[in-house]
């Protein structure tokens, strides 16, 4: 093998990582400091944080050089969340799985800059369950996650406070923060790279914690930016799996393994009464995990392989995350595992009115590329995201079935914000126990398909959409994501507008007619279908209010458009039906 200069630095640091790899002593588990009420400052800042003997590793944390509190807040507390950002660059906060308003969803359109202070403020309108928070700047979200920037974001409810279940946090209620990061040899985190061989578990590499002889409640997240984990314990015992991504599932779930993706969460419960003195291991056991999961034995075959994927000793390899011992039960234990939780009240196929469909690919940069499909770079539906483009218009309060079709030979793990949905088919079959809940990350196996239902309720925006996207961030980073627009179809109907639009018939099957309040002002429109795609677009001046325009149908496939009005000051939506 010919060593280039690339592959030699990468040695180097193998050879580093193998070394300090040996430097096993074990460090106490970090606990991220709870934060709880209804007012949350977050001084996002820059610092230097002692990971290896050596050179101080440069990290970001919130109220701290390294990593994130815990927000914890209860269902519709009214929340105000200022956002400090001291770092030199710009950067913004997402708060993942939540249900919130575009503007308030720290995507990459809500960019923070070095020096100011962003403050959404809304209702918490999600279930009981545990969510997370992390920046998500355009093509910087593996670089700002991998500094540090990642906390947990815990939901209580009445439901869920009234079952029998650990809520101390820290004490019987422990949150786990799992990420592997790469070094190089200045001990600097690197990204794009697939050498992550350091494990943390809440930024604490070596984790070890006690835990009571009793029924304690950890709080899972794989917070890695490529990384799958097949969540087990060393001594094969059984655990129970008490929430998906999105809050409770119906009943536990009794489990020896559990596989999370980047960006998922789950709870567990584990049974630790009677073990008071042992000691257990919470492992990933890769060597189990199934191929085309980046950290299984392999990805991809042929010329379609990850560059030094054989060299990174984590994959296909069964590691430790944390160890455990048990000590005395504290004060008031719980001791039973609950037999059920909340109803689950998945949406029907019968109630989608909308589908789509999303088709993961590789994308060919530059003519004359030969495209890698394990390695990418990767799109969604051709195209990679853009700013200032729409790639989905959904109409509010519609009931949507998607479907997603990887054709490339790595899992990707996708991601929606907004909603949480509920898968109905996985490898055409019915998904696993463990995936039948309230989902926001869903991983797609290479050559394979997932549909899920969802509904997108309570905010629309003309203007500020939201995103979906891989949740490896490398290849959110490169542009596998894409933006949608929740609008509300009726809201130019309303006669107190100034600037409202109506059109008959509707449906139709040779033309749309579009009355409004036109006010002989200049104006465009624009005809888009489901997937985003320009169908026509005009401009006019001079129409009187109560005139109408005529939009003809009679070419177009059946089915759903939108038709966008805008004066370049407001704008306005409507959903029209060709027969
Ligand atoms: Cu966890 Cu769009 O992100
Ligand atoms: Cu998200
Ligand atoms: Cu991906």
């Amino acid at each position: 093998m010919v060593l280039n200069k690339l592959t030699f630095t990468k040695a180097l640091l193998f050879l580093f990582l193998c070394i300090s790899g040996n430097y096993s002593a074990q460090n106490a588990l970090y606990i991220p400091p709870a934060l709880t009420g209804t007012s949350f400052n977050l001084t996002i800042q820059s610092g230097n944080t002692q990971l290896y003997p050596g050179n101080p590793t440069p990290t970001y944390g919130i109220n701290g050089s390294f990593l994130s509190p815990t927000i914890i807040v209860n269902k519709n507390d009214v929340v105000t969340l200022n956002v400090i950002n001291n770092l030199n660059v710009a950067t913004t906060m997402h708060w993942h799985g939540l249900h919130v308003a575009p503007e308030n969803d720290g995507g990459p359109h809500q960019s923070i800059p070095a020096g100011t202070t962003w403050s959404p403020s809304f209702e918490i309108l999600n279930n009981a369950g545990t969510f997370w928070y992390h920046p998500h700047g355009e093509g910087k979200t593996e670089l700002h996650v991998g500094k540090g920037l990642a906390g947990l974001f815990i939901i209580h409810d009445p439901a869920e406070l009234a079952l029998a279940l650990p809520q101390a946090y820290g004490v019987d209620d422990i949150p786990l923060i799992v990420q592997t990061k790469a070094f190089d040899v200045l001990n600097q985190i690197a990204i794009a790279d697939h050498m992550d061989t350091a494990v943390f578990v809440n930024g604490t590499l070596h984790a070890a914690a006690d835990l009571p002889a009793q029924v304690v409640r950890l709080r899972l997240l794989n917070g890695s930016s490529m990384r799958s984990f097949y969540f087990g314990f060393s001594n094969n015992m059984t655990f129970y799996q008490i929430a998906t991504d999105g809050g409770l599932t119906a009943t536990p779930n009794a489990l020896t393994r559990l596989l999370l993706a980047p960006g998922e969460r789950s709870e567990i419960l584990v049974d630790l009464s009677g073990m008071n003195g042992q000691t257990l291991n919470l492992m990933s056991y890769g060597s189990e995990m199934p191929n085309g999961i980046f950290g299984s034995p392999s990805v991809g075959s042929g010329a379609d392989t990850m560059d030094m994927y054989m060299e990174n000793f984590l994959n296909g390899a069964d590691f430790n995350l944390a160890e455990f011992t048990v000590v005395p039960q504290t004060a008031n234990p719980v001791t039973t595992i609950p037999t059920s939780l909340v109803p689950y009240l998945p949406f029907s196929e019968m109630d989608v009115t909308i589908n789509r469909t999303l088709v993961f690919d590789t994308i060919t940069l530059l003519p004359g590329d030969i495209p890698n499909r394990a390695e990418g770079p990767f799109g969604i539906n051709n195209t990679t995201f853009h700013m200032d483009s729409v790639n989905i218009m959904v109409p509010l309060n519609s009931t949507e079935l998607w479907t997603l079709k990887n054709n490339t030979l790595i899992a990707h793990p996708f991601h929606i914000h907004d909603i949480q949905f509920n898968i109905i088919e996985k490898n055409g079959t019915t998904p696993p126990v463990s995936e039948q809940g309230w989902k926001d990350v869903v991983l797609v196996m290479p050559e394979d398909s997932v549909k899920f239902i969802t509904r997108f309720t309570t905010f629309s925006d003309e203007m500020v959409p939201y995103m979906y996207h891989c949740h490896l961030l490398h290849h959110e980073d490169d542009g596998m994501m894409g933006s949608f627009l929740v609008f509300d179809p009726f809201a130019a109907i309303n006669e107190h507008e100034t600037f409202a639009f109506a059109a008959y018939p509707n449906p139709s099957s040779a033309e749309w007619n579009i009355s409004g309040k036109w006010d002989k002002k200049e104006f465009s429109i624009t005809l888009n279908d489901l997937q985003g795609k320009e169908i026509l677009m005009r401009s006019f001046s001079g129409i009187s209010s109560g005139e109408s325009i005529t939009v003809p149908a009679s070419e177009l496939d059946s089915g759903i458009y939108f038709l966008t009005i805008t004066n370049g000051k407001e704008t306005r939506k409507l959903m029209l039906t060709k027969n």
